[in-house]
């Protein structure tokens, strides 16, 4: 459906703002609202907004007129509708006054045109229950300021038609914001609902007279945000927390509905910055906020591990995948990350521990961990290996089934594996997948070792030849592109070892050679036979193979282009060990294990980096560094652990910190 011309309905705080942004973008727009003096009040805040970006520059004056010259206000519901291609409802939060106001929009709209509802909370399909054709109503829901915030989460109801929720995406984009997909109607979406848990922490924070909001709200402002949750509340309207929590105890758990200190409050009148009073005295738009040193009750992990748990909660569901996730949040929240990132950064352990923590002193079932944190897959889910229910794919436009590079976790130790056909050909999507996997697992600190595979018979027989590569330009970037992405193995901080078998050629042989330790099967046929095909070793193969066994060696390897096997490999030092193909997996693997129980992860990352970067200055440098390394680890949890461990004559429990 191309969408042509709009209508908000509701001039408030967000109609007015979403109409300026539509006609902004060179949409005819009109504006209705049931209450005149409101209309009025919308269209002066257009202008005065518009007038602030001729003062800054961003537009016109000519603009200015160009864009008014496309706003229609009207009280009129027959006028503002009876036209347009989209309908979009901004009115007050209440269920009953949404349905009613569908039923009038209704009566004048075209058949054909769509509804959209820029609800915060409430379920679409509970709107949708009492259209008549609830197919074409779908969730648009913006931020405020709509003008400002670049985020739009697009939401599916249980019965919103996929050409009405596509039309609605893609108009979003065209009037310039930033629109995730919500598959599944949920109350609160993708942005409110991450948030939800955290806002019943810090009431019952309040409630178990943990400390004091402004000890909170100093420590959180310590942090970096510009306000803290209870000032937040405050300006919010604290009814509105309350409607909100009513809403989310009807439609996600009942705990929403355990706090007492905003019930009371609003008994009381006291609803922020609209009463004068709220947690704090308003004066002159300012809350008066008594000093006080920050909170040393709570922590920035307890807010960060409610919004991954709801977050993983949301994946589970199958409402939205992770890099939506991710981008929705940190836009509408308007930070530089998301919880998914912050996830990256943590152990299933750490996140699990926390939350049973927080369950254990609030008793509130919505912060028990998700059912995919107690089984250990955190990672999976913010990776979108995770098979949802329903709804959101794993991940967008990627098939899990079509990846040519798989992640496999086995406890501290993951493989990458390369499935490409037969011979397990090296081209530039998997080189692009590779790449993305190695990201994937670089910051993950519950992955200690990563085994490099290829399919279950092959390791690599080298590069695609056949890729058609159209220049010499084209050709060095490819060369390029291997090159970093395989050196991204040699810097990754991680042991990485190569399981080779079958064929480890060309790319294949490079691909290894970047990996920190070898083991091959006997057999396994290794070379660079690039020469004798009128090339030379790429992706690195030039230059490693000489760091590793000398020039002498190397070149005569190179120059004539023979290929030898693992046992040949073996002696030449290239390969550690070396395993029937039988049981190559089973052993490497073990090896693997072993590895990421014994060796301290922080010890292996640094050393690793030391000896690659090291052999490449000079020795005054490399030495510098090494006690640079040296002071670093010193200051690690994992290297105390090493220490008591040996002293205790016990195994070591590394925590990679
Ligand atoms: N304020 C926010 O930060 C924010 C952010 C995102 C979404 N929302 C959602 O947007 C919607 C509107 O919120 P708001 O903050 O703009 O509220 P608002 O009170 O500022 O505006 C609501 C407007 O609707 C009008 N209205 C009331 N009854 C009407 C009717 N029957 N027909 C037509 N107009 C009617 C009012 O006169 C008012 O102008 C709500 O659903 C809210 O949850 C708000």
């Amino acid at each position: 459906m191309d969408i042509k011309k709009a209508t908000v309905v509701g001039s408030g705080l967000m109609g007015s703002g979403i109409a300026q942004v539509i006609a902004q973008a060179g949409f005819p727009v009109s504006v209705y609202d049931s209450f005149p003096e409101a209309l009025k009040k919308g269209k002066d805040s257009v202008e005065k907004s518009l007038g602030r970006l001729v003062k800054s520059g961003k537009i016109s004056q000519d603009k200015v007129s160009e864009i008014l010259g496309r706003m229609v206000f009207t009280g009129s519901m027959e006028d503002a509708v009876k036209d347009s291609d989209i309908i979009i409802e901004a009115v007050p939060e209440i269920p009953e006054l949404k349905e009613e106001v569908f039923k009038n929009i209704e009566k004048f709209a075209r058949q054909d045109a769509i509804l959209a509802t820029n609800t915060s909370n409430i379920r679409i399909t509970e709107i949708a229950s009492s259209l008549k054709n609830p197919e074409r109503l779908a969730g648009m829901h913006f931020f405020n300021p709509p003008v400002i915030m670049k985020l739009v989460e697009v939401i599916k109801g249980e019965k919103t038609s996929q050409a009405v929720f596509d039309s609605i995406f893609d108009f979003s984009k065209k009037i310039g914001k930033t629109p995730i997909r919500v598959m599944k109607d949920t109350a609160g979406f993708v942005v409110n609902r991450i948030s939800a848990p955290e806002s019943l922490y810090f009431i019952l924070l309040l409630d178990n007279n943990v400390d004091t909001p402004q000890a909170i709200d100093s420590f959180a402002k310590g942090q970096g945000l510009p306000m803290g949750p209870y000032e937040l509340m405050d300006y919010v309207g604290v009814d509105t927390v309350l409607h909100s929590l009513e809403y989310y105890a009807k439609t996600l758990s009942p705990d929403y509905g355990k706090t007492k200190i905003i019930k009371k409050m609003v008994d009381e009148n006291k609803l922020g910055i609209k009463t004068g009073q709220g947690f704090y005295k308003w004066e002159n738009g300012k809350a008066q906020i008594p000093k006080s040193e920050p909170s040393s009750k709570v922590q920035l992990l307890d807010v960060f591990v409610l919004e991954i748990n709801e977050a993983v909660k949301l994946i589970e569901d199958g409402v939205a995948v992770p890099d939506d996730i991710e981008k929705g949040y940190s836009l509408g929240m308007n930070r530089p990350f998301g919880p998914i990132s912050v996830a990256k950064g943590l152990t299933n352990k750490e996140v699990k521990d926390k939350l049973d923590e927080l369950y254990n002193k609030f008793k509130v079932e919505v912060f028990k961990p998700a059912r995919t944190i107690e089984e250990g897959k955190l990672k999976d889910a913010i990776s979108g290996n995770l098979k949802s229910k329903q709804g959101a794919p794993a991940k967008e436009n990627k098939d899990q089934g079509d990846r040519l590079v798989h992640i496999v976790r086995q406890g501290k130790v993951a493989r990458i594996e390369i499935r490409n056909g037969k011979n397990n050909l090296l081209n530039g999507t998997v080189l692009d997948q590779l790449h993305e996997s190695i990201q994937e697992l670089w910051n993950d600190r519950e992955i200690h070792v990563v085994v490099v595979a290829g399919n279950d018979n092959v390791f690599s027989a080298g590069a695609e030849l056949t890729q058609y590569i159209p220049d010499a330009f084209d050709f060095i970037e490819n060369s390029r592109k291997g090159e970093r992405t395989f050196r991204e193995l040699s810097e990754m901080p991680k042991i990485v070892i190569a399981e080779m078998k079958k064929y480890t050629l060309g790319g294949g042989f490079e691909l290894s050679l970047n990996c920190d330790i070898r083991i091959s099967t006997p057999d396994c046929i290794i070379g660079f036979p690039e020469v004798t095909l009128g090339l030379l070793p790429g992706w690195s193969g030039s230059q490693r193979l000489a760091k590793l066994i000398g020039l002498s060696r190397a070149t005569s390897l190179i120059l004539t282009g023979e290929k030898f096997d693992g046992k040949k490999a073996e002696e030449l030092g290239i390969v550690y060990k070396t395993y029937s193909s039988e049981e190559i997996r089973e052993k490497t693997m073990e090896f693997a294990a072993d590895l990421a129980e014994k060796v301290s992860p922080i010890a292996a990352a640094l050393t690793k980096r030391l000896l690659n970067k090291g052999s490449e200055v000079p020795m005054d440098v490399g030495l510098e560094m090494e006690a640079i390394a040296m002071g670093t680890i010193y200051t690690s949890q994992d290297f105390m652990e090493g220490i008591s461990a040996f002293v205790q004559k016990r195994k070591p429990e590394y925590k990679f910190r």
